[in-house]
């Protein structure tokens, strides 16, 4: 085989690849977020761009169940101070899919302006009593970002219709995460026709403001994934209703996953979701 030696290289060519390696390392190195003050707010980090999720599915040994109780319980309150430590640099949600799913029995949802902060939170979370005799069945990693298609600019009518419809049910009772992967014929259509389709993906979904919270996290690159996509709602038959609706639109021809798994499950404080699986 032969190699390429800095030696042959002629001077024009070696100046330009030291001028590409600078250029990239100045280019995709990205500076390092501020987050000494950076305190978290529910409201504020659940809507703001470049916010990490990160998705663990947990699946309980049957070593749990062997724990005596009073320790099983106990687990809530250890599970509820590590929520407290960490609370400056994560916000922490958990629900229960125990009799919902097979392959899980419990989720979290950890939001963070810096992902190796949830990384740490999980890390730490594995050294509790439950997190010690549980195993992860999926992970799932990924970032808000603005919205890409129906913005004030490029979809105006639609823009406005998304923002004059809100939640108006019961508080929501149950959570649905969906990942989503999206084929290269996808990413190859032009921007205009990808508008077209998000357009055609929108319009089907308004009347489902009312029932359904939404959120979207963007993947690629982070995940084997694109989009993971989380509901909540106190309406699991309009939610049914509004996946329907979201399947007969042309964009659905250009998912290559869509769930597997589909994650269903309850919203519930982190001390009732841990009690409830030691009772
Ligand atoms: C109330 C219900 C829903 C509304 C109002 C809604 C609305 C929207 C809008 C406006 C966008 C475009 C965001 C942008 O401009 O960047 C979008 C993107 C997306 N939605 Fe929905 N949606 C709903 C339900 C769903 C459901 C049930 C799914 C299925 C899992 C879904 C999957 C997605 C995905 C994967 C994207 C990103 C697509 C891409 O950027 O290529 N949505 N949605």
């Amino acid at each position: 085989m032969k190699f390429l030696s800095i030696r042959n290289l002629p001077v024009s060519l070696l100046a330009g690849t030291i001028a590409a390696i600078i250029t990239m390392q100045t280019t995709s190195i990205a500076a390092p977020q501020s987050t000494t003050d950076t305190v978290i707010e529910r409201s504020k980090i659940l809507t703001q761009p470049g916010v990490f999720g990160v998705f663990t599915m947990f699946k309980l040994r049957p070593e749990w169940n062997k724990i005596p109780e009073t320790e099983r319980m106990d687990s809530a309150a250890e599970v509820a101070k590590l929520i407290e430590k960490h609370k400056d640099n994560v916000l922490v949600d958990l629900y229960l899919t125990r009799g919902l799913e097979t392959n899980s029995d419990f989720f979290f949802r950890i939001n963070a302006y810096d992902l190796a902060k949830a990384q740490t939170f999980m890390r730490e979370f594995r050294s509790t009593t439950i997190g010690k005799n549980a195993d992860i069945f999926d992970t799932l990693v990924g970032v808000t970002k603005p919205l890409n298609y129906i913005t004030k600019a490029k979809s105006p009518e639609l823009n406005a219709s998304l923002g004059s419809a809100t939640y108006a049910g019961d508080a929501p009772r149950y959570v649905i995460v969906i990942p989503v992967k999206k084929n290269a014929e996808w990413w190859n259509l032009s921007f205009e026709q990808r508008l077209k389709e998000m357009e055609s993906h929108t319009v089907p979904t308004l009347p489902y403001l009312v029932n359904v919270k939404r959120k979207l996290y963007h993947a690629t690159g982070l995940d084997d994934i694109d989009f993971i996509t989380y509901f909540e709602t106190n309406d699991l038959i309009a939610f049914n209703n509004l996946v329907i609706s979201l399947a007969s639109v042309p964009e659905n021809k250009y998912h290559v996953r869509w769930g597997n798994p589909t994650t269903l499950g309850t919203i519930l404080s982190p001390e009732n979701v841990i009690k409830a699986l030691a009772e």
